[in-house]
């Protein structure tokens, strides 16, 4: 991946905008639209993202005049454009002439048009037609001046991530061919003696279709890593042929955080010049910017710590939650902004003007219903001139001392079926970890296992069930060589086939961790168990002998009773930690305090509870983000200029109830920045 440094960012622009889709409105409405784009300050906007039935309206037949016209007259008021190659939704014809381009759930069901993204995304068909689609808007707008970066398809596997037509069946079996050569060694690897599920011919495997029982295991992880890998082969034809044809930067829209788990970003980061990524509120979650900073702590992860693009946020309420709730007043400008700290140089949205027709119609947009005079649009215009404030921070880095190794691979292995409890999930110690850090105002990189660890002092494990030796092994090197880790239980419990690490829990971390688990006594639902330091916790519990590390709190009640639940080993010049049960949230918040105490990892500022503090760094310079969530105001000790409002403070800074600032610090110590930075995470 490029980043700042060498081009992979276009311009020096804070990027402020949307999705703009012209050709839902007459062109009557598009000079008040440029107009209100540059009051608002928006410098970027996504065209043509869905336009695919408007640019070719028949087979072969192109249609490109109102593109051209929304294009130049972009231009003319000077506002770049992010072009889609608009393959995100095949037009209707498609699927006419083409049927078998239409994708198959698990029971056989077709998913047919009328909806968006109804394409099998292993079609040759569609990957044809598409691709020509590409190669005609790449090779009509490579030299329009108003193009500052491409935009391939729209989020891709949003809907279709998963398809099991016969079209599919074939394209995992020649994946499977290509990763395992012959039959036995996929025999061996899916542990097909079990069940009778021997495959004596490539021509007798299938996707992982509704069957009577549970599907093997290891096909079901082995489908999800195809599927990742379908989708990514799109966006690496549709990008193969732009980089033959344009100059500008080529990135897509991933969904990390909300869009849950069917795609393996850490892998397809190699195949965008920027990581750009599309993150929405759970808006029933009153803690919802706790969900925000994770998803951008991820996305500055697979970015490689580089700066990285927020392509589409919502101004106020979505349309496709049960209740869509608004956001108040200031709480646009506050997620923004908590993007800009955590390392995003540009804050678009979905979309400019809120729909008239379809199904996102109550959607919220730059300009609602309801038109300009309103609090969506005066709060968009506050922000454009605050992220022209901020203009100088674009191309610094974010900082942070700590890592949580996060793995989409351990993710899809830990939630297949037939496991000790339903209620061990992949995102929930995770979210656990990350949310006490961020009270504590300590900021983590959220980061592939296999990223070279030095220079991190604190290091977080979360339920990584399947983890690779090579990846296990470079833990151990980290904590062997002074680093201090935390490992949660259901961890490094198999290798990627999906194998168990025989000898006793958790075996990938056995040695590491001085422990070695018997037997796992999940909890029923509901029940909790107290620990002999008075913490609380439920979900899980197991039957814990140390073999070198102390006891740090064993269980006072349950169905294990004096076994050890928190135990700590040194390992060389490090320490290792383990934690064998679901803490409730204050226990975990004394856990890590107490490991950034022992890691020596400071706060980016203390600040009241509810304030969420973030420092990013460049050129010799700092800036800290101060984001005030409560209702009260705040008082930080910190010395520097307010960037939004320019006002100086000297060593006492007031952020009001609901407000943010960034403050161009003076008297920060020289520190690192992200110690990922820069490098992109491998990941096999
Ligand atoms: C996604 C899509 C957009 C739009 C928004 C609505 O992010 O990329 O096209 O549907 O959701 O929230």
């Amino acid at each position: 991946m490029r980043d700042a440094q060498d081009g992979g960012w276009p311009g020096e622009a804070i990027f402020y905008g949307a999705d703009y889709n012209p050709e839902q409105w007459p062109e009557e409405v598009w000079a008040e639209d440029v107009a209100l784009m540059r009051r608002a300050g928006v410098n970027l906007v996504s065209v043509g993202i869905f336009s695919w039935a408007q640019l070719e309206p028949a087979f072969d037949r192109y249609d490109f005049g109102w593109l051209d016209r929304a294009l130049d007259l972009l231009h003319a008021h000077g506002i770049g454009v992010d072009l889609a190659t608009a393959t995100a939704s095949p037009p209707p014809w498609l699927a006419r002439a083409y049927p078998e381009t239409l994708p198959r759930r698990a029971d056989g069901a077709i998913l047919w048009p009328g909806g968006r993204q109804a394409y099998c995304p292993s079609s040759p068909v569609f990957r044809r037609r598409s691709l020509a689609l590409v190669e005609a808007v790449a090779t009509r707008y490579a030299a329009h001046p108003a193009v500052l970066m491409w935009h391939v398809s729209n989020e891709l596997g949003c809907h279709n991530a998963h398809c099991y037509c016969d079209v599919s069946a074939a394209a995992f079996r020649r994946w499977l061919r290509e990763r395992y050569r012959d039959l036995d060694a996929l025999n061996a690897a899916w542990g097909t003696t079990f069940w009778s599920q021997r495959y004596g011919d490539w021509a007798e495997i299938n996707p992982p279709r509704a069957a009577p029982t549970f599907a093997n295991p290891t096909q079901q992880l082995d489908f999800l890593r195809f599927s990742s890998d379908e989708q990514r082969a799109q966006l690496r034809a549709e990008r193969r042929v732009l980089k033959r044809l344009v100059r500008q930067p080529v990135t897509t829209n991933f969904m990390i955080g909300a869009g849950g788990k069917h795609l393996d970003y850490h892998s397809w980061a190699a195949d965008v010049d920027l990581v750009a990524n599309d993150h929405y509120l759970t808006a029933a979650d009153p803690q919802a910017h706790l969900g925000l900073a994770l998803a951008a702590d991820h996305t500055r992860g697979v970015a490689g710590g580089a700066p990285w693009l927020l392509m589409e946020h919502s101004t106020s309420a979505v349309n496709w939650q049960p209740r869509n709730v608004a956001k108040t007043p200031g709480q646009l400008r506050r997620n923004s902004l908590a993007h800009v700290a955590r390392g995003a140089d540009g804050v678009l949205f979905f979309q400019w003007r809120a729909s008239r027709a379809g199904a996102e119609k109550f959607h919220s947009a730059l300009v609602p219903h309801a038109g300009p005079e309103t609090k969506v649009f005066r709060e968009v215009c506050r922000l454009g001139a605050e992220l022209r404030a901020l203009a100088e921070l674009r191309g610094s880095r974010v900082d942070a001392d700590v890592a949580i190794l996060v793995d989409y691979e351990a993710w899809w292995g830990v939630e297949l079926d037939s496991h000790p409890s339903v209620d061990v999930t992949y995102t929930d110690r995770l979210a656990a970890l990350h949310g006490a850090l961020w009270r504590a105002g300590v900021t983590a990189d959220l980061v592939h296992p296999s990223t070279d660890l030095t220079g991190y002092r604190l290091v977080l494990v979360p339920t990584l069930y399947l983890v690779r030796d090579a990846d296990a092994e470079a833990l151990t090197r980290y904590v062997h060589g002074g680093g201090t880790a935390l490992v949660t239980y259901f961890s490094g419990i198999v290798d990627e086939h999906d194998h168990i690490r025989l000898g006793g829990y958790p075996g990938a971390y056995r040695d590491l961790l001085g422990i070695r688990t018997e037997e796992f006594f999940p909890l029923r639902a509901g029940e909790r168990v107290t620990l002999d330091d008075g913490s609380t916790a439920d979900v899980w519990t197991e039957w814990l002998h140390p073999t070198g590390a102390q006891v740090l709190a064993s269980y006072a009640d349950g169905p294990l009773p004096g076994v050890p639940a928190l135990t700590r080993h040194a390992a060389g010049a490090g320490a290792a930690w383990y934690v064998g049960t679901r803490l409730d949230d204050a226990a975990t918040d004394r856990l890590v305090a107490r490991l950034l105490a022992e890691a020596g990892v400071r706060p980016a500022a203390d600040a009241p509870p509810g304030v969420e503090v973030v420092r990013r760094r460049g050129d010799g310079r700092s800036w800290l983000f101060v984001i005030n969530h409560t209702d009260r105001p705040a008082r930080l000790a910190v010395t520097g200029t307010d960037l939004l409002t320019g006002a100086d403070c000297a060593g006492d800074l007031l952020v009001k109830a609901g407000e943010v600032a960034v403050i161009r610090e003076a008297g920060v110590e020289e520190g690192r920045c992200s110690p990922g930075s820069g490098r992109a995470p491998s990941s096999s």
